[in-house]
């Protein structure tokens, strides 16, 4: 039998551990994912001993307070800290998720921080989102149009057609869904993956866009669109209870249709 291995650069090797300072009451592990660039060194898992008695509710109250406290090289990103922005993107006890609407309390014993999964690291918890966010400039993610708006003024749209983008307007483009899709583990390069699919859906279904036609020959794509098999793990993710799955086999449907 062939016996596979990690590349010895790639192993992932135990950190430093910082206790908890004397006094504290409520102690929790957070075991951190490590990597720095400049140094040379193969990544490796930090651990960090937080009082949860003086520390919010979030994981990403624990890791602005270790970086504030104990380490302010450990990089991640944040911004709205409320689930908006879609900043604070990570894998957090196995699941993709956001840092900031993440509870401690959820979490049964020590918590593990990785970066998303099959993205190139550049610090730590922050993964490479280049390629995600070219493939999204790629949909055309804007409303597109040749006709002049009614007296130039906004373009009316029913509440109906309205009610069609609830469900997608929502995504803010963390990415939780896209990696944890194993075809875009696989192939990232050529498979648009569910965060960009379910936006490109949102623009098709608008009832005010007039380039529908044009934006799914753009899909119509053995890689672009039909690399999705349903495995539906980007749905299972999604920190906003969004289904990018749903949004892709409506795409599928909308093409066979306008084949018939
Ligand atoms: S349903 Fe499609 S896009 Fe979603 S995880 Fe599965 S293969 Fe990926
Ligand atoms: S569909 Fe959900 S998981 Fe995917 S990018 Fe949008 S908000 Fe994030
Ligand atoms: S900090 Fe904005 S979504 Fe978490």
């Amino acid at each position: 039998m062939v016996a596979f291995t990690l590349p010895k650069n790639s192993k992932v090797g135990p950190g430093k551990t910082h206790a908890a300072p004397p006094g504290a009451s409520n102690v929790r592990k957070f075991r951190v994912y490590r990597w720095n660039p400049e140094d040379g060194a193969n990544p490796s898992i930090d651990t960090f001993e937080v009082d949860l008695a003086t520390c919010g509710p979030m994981v990403l109250d624990a890791l602005i307070k270790i970086k504030d406290e104990v380490d302010a090289t450990l990089a991640f990103r944040r911004s709205c800290r409320e689930g908006v922005c879609g900043s604070c993107s990570m894998n957090i006890d196995g699941t993709n998720t956001l840092a900031c609407t993440k509870p401690i309390a959820e979490i049964a014993g020590d918590v593990s921080v990785y970066p998303l999964p099959h993205l190139p690291v550049i610090k730590d918890l922050v993964g490479d989102l280049t390629t995600f966010f070219a493939q999204y400039a790629s949909i055309g993610p804007w409303l597109r149009a040749e006709s002049a708006p009614p007296q130039r003024r906004e373009r009316p749209q029913s509440p109906e057609d309205r009610a069609k983008l609830d469900g997608l307007w929502e995504c803010i483009l963390c990415a939780c869904c896209s990696t944890s899709c194993p075809s875009y583990w696989w192939n990232g390069d050529r498979f648009l993956g569910p965060a960009t699919l379910l936006q490109a859906y949102r623009w098709i279904v608008d009832s005010r866009d007039e380039h529908t036609g044009e934006r799914l020959d753009y899909l119509e794509d053995p890689y672009r669109l039909y690399r999705c098999h349903t495995i539906m793990s980007c749905t299972a993710t999604c920190p906003k209870g969004l289904n990018p799955a749903k949004a892709i086999a409506s795409i599928k449907s909308m093409l066979v249709e306008r084949r018939s």
